[in-house]
């Protein structure tokens, strides 16, 4: 079996769940390829797979922006099975509605949408997870990799349905699509800044150009926080958003964080998706 993974990625959380999947179903024998989702490409060279997986981390209870311009740009499916793969922050009901969209275009594109797969990752805004939630949440993604590539192989899975509530919710915070585009030209480095480039180099939009050995940010912002998670100096201040800045890679090697180790905040939801994996 041929299985073509799309993936958008702002801090390598959706990528990294991805290749774990790619990995498992290439170890049982099937090829499994990952094309990224950037800016100008509008490729989805589906034709060649018998199946595709689109993969995105939720961004306000919605797809990321470019993932919805590039789910247009797909070529006619003809019923060619489809999963959504996403990664949150939280593990959130809520967080269901971030398929809404992509299953409508993709339906209406022709494609049948079989399953839908969730992995909770580190917050890359909003708040710091601990690096042991970290690893807790890469051993959780690691064993569920495991039951949703044998999905994937069966081309069965679970399609989540959304209640009005949640469809209201969605639609009104798909306002951060041109919000993003808005505050991301507002972003600003400090004087640490040392003109490295990287967050031009990771920035999936490619929004981000160098100016006089600084950056010089674009309006192409899908807000996926790439440049600032990533600044080696944590020089990029995010405008309105800046308290909510998150820098610096996550460890995911180390010791996962224990029942009595998870904080007051996560122990309800994050405990129950880890033991619903029995990790
Ligand atoms: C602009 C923005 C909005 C987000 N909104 C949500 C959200 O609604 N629910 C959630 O659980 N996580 C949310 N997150 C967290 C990300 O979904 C999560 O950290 C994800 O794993 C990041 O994946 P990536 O590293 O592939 O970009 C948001 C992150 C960003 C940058």
């Amino acid at each position: 079996m041929k299985i073509a993974f799309y993936c958008f990625s702002g801090t390598g959380n959706t990528l990294r769940v991805t290749e774990k999947l790619k990995e498992e179903l290439q170890r049982n024998g099937h090829t499994a390829e990952i094309f990224p989702i950037a800016a100008e490409e509008s490729f989805a060279k589906t034709e060649e797979f018998d199946e595709i997986v689109v993969c995105y981390p939720v961004h306000a209870f919605n797809a990321p922006a470019p993932v919805l311009r590039f789910l247009k740009t797909m070529p006619k499916g003809g019923k060619k099975p489809c999963f959504l793969l996403r990664t949150s922050g939280e593990p959130l009901g809520f967080n269901h509605a971030s398929g809404i969209l992509p299953k409508r275009i993709l339906r209406r594109r022709g494609y049948d949408v079989k399953g839908e797969l969730f992995y909770v990752m580190p917050y890359n805004i909003i708040f710091r997870h601990s690096d042991g939630m970290a690893a807790r949440m890469e051993l959780a993604a690691e064993k569920r990799a495991l039951s949703d590539a044998e999905s994937l192989e069966k081309g069965e899975g679970k399609v989540f349905s959304n209640g009005p509530i949640r469809r209201l919710v969605s639609f009104v915070l798909r306002i951060e699509h041109p919000a993003m585009k808005a505050i991301g030209r507002r972003f600003k480095v400090t004087k640490e800044c040392v003109s490295c480039g990287k967050c031009a180099r990771v920035c999936p939009q490619g929004n981000i150009g160098m100016k006089d050995g600084k950056p010089k940010f674009g309006k192409n912002c899908a807000g996926c926080m790439g440049c600032s998670f990533a600044c080696p100096k944590d020089a990029i201040r995010i405008g309105i958003l800046n308290g909510w800045r998150v820098n610096g890679a996550y460890s995911f090697s180390g010791e996962p964080a224990k029942d009595e180790e998870v904080c007051d905040y996560c122990k309800k939801s994050y405990l129950r998706y880890f033991h619903e994996i029995g990790v």
